[in-house]
């Protein structure tokens, strides 16, 4: 026996004998088992090297050109009703979509090994975290895996004595994109991925389990799982509140995370402690406060644009022990992409870069690396209890309208700004540019459910005993009318922060408007920094019929999720319109 819990051995023997391996490995964990499989897959030309001597320990992952990024129309909900997966998620029939996925592996790892990854999200002695067992062909999947979860003997002994375990079962397959899902079973608490090598399809850890099944865990328990990261803010006194924030894909989470302190601010004694920089999960305390986990144990980021101008704490992180996929290389074989230093002389296909082919790394290039790496990385990030949350802000890049920075008056009207929230599309991406896509709580791809119910369980919080943080909505991303960007940004946005904080221990009295409580003038400290007054005035102006207008949108949006929108939401967005 494998396992001393049946239900695990059973349904590994089952796997097997579906997907017919040549051989069956049980990961422990071990820097051992890790090494062995970084030589294996150097052998077959899965890794390639990378220079030891400029990064130890670093190699690359080229993937297939056609499988570089998650896939939302192959990505599928299955509830045992169309209707539990609400119009935010793609649905198939459970049985129709088991008969559809065990067709595809049956027979699929013939030849190969497959691997039994035991893992744990969150610290492994943490009440907050929760287990699951991966079965995948890919070894580079195991070598993610064993970076940003804590996998292995420790994760396997909790899921022997809990009993309890999401079942993630994942095959490259053959690559076909026409032969590719990503399904997953929250009743059953399940997973199944076939014909996808990349991160977000197939660490089923991470978005697959951390985000669309947790998040019917979540309901089901009572706690929050969250596109957000996890971010500490050290005063100069020594003490730290705990700041949770949802912003879409590319619109800055890691950069957030990572924060470096303006000048000033750094002489003050100011810090920022890195706890998570993706994914939230957070519950009532006994005190009534929420606390957080970050359930993962590393970083899977964007690399292009990670420079020492914008996150020199990333780039700090992946000077070692990284594994990097889709960059570029330089003539002395170190990893490259745009943003960076240097020239790239080998594209992210392995071709001679040639700037007719685009850029040299993939935009969509990944490095995946272990959190203690980060010099930002909070202690606390460990800590099984979790960390109190102080408030929680959402955001996205509105060039217009939305303020740099406003306050919800309570709970409810938290929740509708979480729900309203959008992101503009901009020239970088394909389609039209310029047109706000909503997308709740940053959580549209991600969200195990219906929205009208998801909306429902946030407003569920706030009720007798609770000591729920207060809740911000920021847009660092307005623009002037010569298009450029008003707000510096980045490290600046700790001044923002701190205003968020002086409110939280009631030290800013801050301006009630009718879209919410925004910085009364002076608030903002704003000492050397250079903005014009006529900049700030923008930056914190409230256009009414600006306002109009976004409120009757944001009510035509609500209501696409009827009947199982809460009555107490359309109620709030009519009461903020007539405000
Ligand atoms: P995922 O990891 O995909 O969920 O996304 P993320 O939210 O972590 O996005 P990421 O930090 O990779 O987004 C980076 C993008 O946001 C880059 O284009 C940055 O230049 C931009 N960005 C981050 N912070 C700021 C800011 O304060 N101001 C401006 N103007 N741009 C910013
Ligand atoms: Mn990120
Ligand atoms: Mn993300």
């Amino acid at each position: 026996m494998a396992s001393t819990l049946e239900a695990l051995e059973r349904w590994v023997n089952e796997v097997a004998a579906l997907t017919r391996p040549a051989k069956v490995h049980w990961c422990d964990g071990s820097e051992a088992e890790y090494q062995s499989l970084l030589q294996q897959m150097l052998a077959d030309g899965t890794l390639i090297e990378l220079n030891q001597q400029t990064h130890p320990g670093c190699y690359l992952h080229r993937s297939n050109p056609k499988d570089v990024a998650r896939v939302e129309h192959l990505t599928l909900v299955c509830h045992p009703t169309e209707e539990d997966a609400g119009p935010n998620n793609h649905w198939m029939d459970p049985a129709k979509a088991h008969a559809k996925m065990d067709a595809l592996f049956d027979g699929c790892m013939e030849g190969r090994t497959m691997y039994v990854i035991p893992y744990c999200m969150g610290p492994i002695g943490s009440p907050l975290s929760r287990c699951g067992v991966e079965i995948t062909d890919s070894p580079y999947v195991v070598a993610n895996m064993k970076i940003m979860t804590r996998m292995g003997n420790a994760a396997q002994e909790r899921i022997e004595r809990e009993g309890d375990f999401v079942r993630g079962l994942h095959s490259t397959g053959e690559l076909d994109p026409e032969r590719r899902w990503i399904m997953h079973f929250p009743a059953e608490r399940t997973i199944k991925s076939y014909g996808s090598g990349y991160g977000g399809n197939a660490l089923l850890g991470k978005k697959c389990h951390a985000l669309r099944i947790a998040s019917n865990q979540a309901r089901d328990e009572g706690w929050l799982a969250e596109h957000m990261l996890i971010v500490g803010i050290e005063n100069p006194q020594g003490e730290t509140h705990y700041i949770a924030a949802a912003f879409p894909s590319a619109c800055g989470k890691t950069n957030l995370a990572m924060l470096i302190p303006p000048e000033g601010y750094r002489k003050d004694g100011w810090k920022v402690w890195t706890v998570g920089d993706d994914i939230c999960w957070m519950r009532p305390g006994a005190d009534g406060c929420l606390y957080a986990i970050n359930p993962e144990a590393g970083f899977f980021g964007v690399a292009p644009g990670t420079s020492n101008d914008t996150n020199p704490n990333a780039l700090k992180s992946i000077s070692r022990d990284t594994i990097f996929t889709n960059v570029a290389v330089t003539a002395d074989n170190q990893p490259w992409w745009e943003g960076l230093p240097g020239t790239p002389v080998t594209d992210w296909q392995g071709r001679p870069y040639d700037p007719a082919n685009g850029p040299a790394a993939h935009p969509n290039s990944r490095f995946t690396v272990s959190a203690k790496q980060c010099p930002t990385w909070s202690e606390k990030a460990e800590d099984v209890q979790g960390v109190p949350i102080s408030a929680i802000v959402f955001g996205g890049r509105r060039p217009s309208l939305l303020p740099l920075v406003m306050e919800a008056r309570d709970w409810t009207h938290g929740v509708l700004m979480g729900a309203a929230m959008g992101s503009e599309t901009t020239a970088a991406a394909t389609g039209a540019v310029g047109v706000l896509r909503r997308d709740s709580m940053a959580m549209k791809p991600f969200c195990g459910y219906h929205y009208g119910d998801y909306f429902q369980h946030w407003l569920s919080f706030d009720r007798p005993g609770a000591k729920l943080p207060k809740v911000f909505h920021v847009n660092w991303f307005r623009k002037g009318k010569d298009g450029k960007f008003l707000w510096p940004g980045f490290g600046e946005n700790l001044r923002v922060l701190e205003w968020m904080i002086a409110r939280v221990e009631d030290k800013a009295r801050g301006l009630e408007t009718p879209i919410g409580i925004l910085p009364a003038a002076g608030e903002l400290k704003l000492d050397g920094l250079t903005l014009p007054p006529a900049t700030l005035d923008e930056l914190l102006a409230v256009d009414q019929a600006g306002w109009q207008a976004e409120l009757a949108a944001i009510g035509d949006y609500l209501d696409g999720f009827t009947p199982r929108l809460p009555a107490a939401l359309r109620a709030e967005q009519q009461r903020v319109a007539e405000a």
